[in-house]
């Protein structure tokens, strides 16, 4: 089950996200098992932008998400392609719900989606303040694992009914990162 932000009133707007989705394992307020491990919350979302974005919009996104990340602790990846975002988000729980609510009454994209909200154990983009990747629709698709599919509002809606899917993008970014040279998105 997914649920969507609404732009415009900065709140889901649909039934909260099932708990059985969160991937809480053992923990509990956090704390899992006996070593304390302390739990990363991350959150992956879909949306559409306002006007078709060039190369100037996007980095002006990325300069403002990865000045404030970095302050914030937090470390995610985006990727924009023929007029959807998809963005992962990962930091202590209360600072991305904050900035995803925030995020969520930017006028630069609306119809914001939530395809997946978990605990990690380990930030998977703990490297990037906010990486950027550059992608087509039809390889958004393979990573999605849908051979059949090309255009990328298809693609949402598999994620949204999926939401494992979107854990599969997830990984799939972070493998295209990790063979790219190091970069200025790189966290401190
Ligand atoms: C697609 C998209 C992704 C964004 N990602 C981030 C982000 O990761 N971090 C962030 O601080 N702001 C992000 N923003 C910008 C926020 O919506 C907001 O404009 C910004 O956080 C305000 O920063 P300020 O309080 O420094 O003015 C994003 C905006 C868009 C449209």
């Amino acid at each position: 089950m997914a649920r969507a932000f609404s732009a415009k009133k900065g709140r889901y707007r649909s039934a909260p996200f099932a708990l059985s989705d969160i991937a809480l394992g053992s923990c509990y307020q956090n704390v899992c098992g006996s070593q304390h491990q302390t739990m990363t919350y991350q959150i992956i979302y879909s949306s559409e932008s306002a006007t078709p974005m060039q190369m100037d919009d996007l980095e002006e996104i990325l300069v403002q998400a990865r000045r404030n990340n970095a302050k914030n602790g937090i470390t995610g990846a985006l990727v924009y392609v023929d007029g959807v975002f998809l963005q992962i988000l990962e930091g202590e729980s209360p600072t991305v719900q904050q900035l995803m609510a925030k995020i969520s009454t930017d006028v630069r994209h609306e119809t914001i989606t939530v395809l997946k909200e978990r605990e990690v154990p380990v930030a998977m983009f703990a490297d990037w303040k906010m990486a950027y990747v550059s992608a087509t629709a039809a390889q958004v698709a393979k990573w999605a694992g849908l051979s059949e599919v090309t255009a990328i509002p298809d693609v949402v809606t598999d994620m949204r009914q999926a939401p494992d899917t979107a854990t599969r993008v997830a990984q799939s970014i972070l493998s295209v990162l990790e063979t790219l040279p190091v970069a200025e998105d790189k966290a401190d």
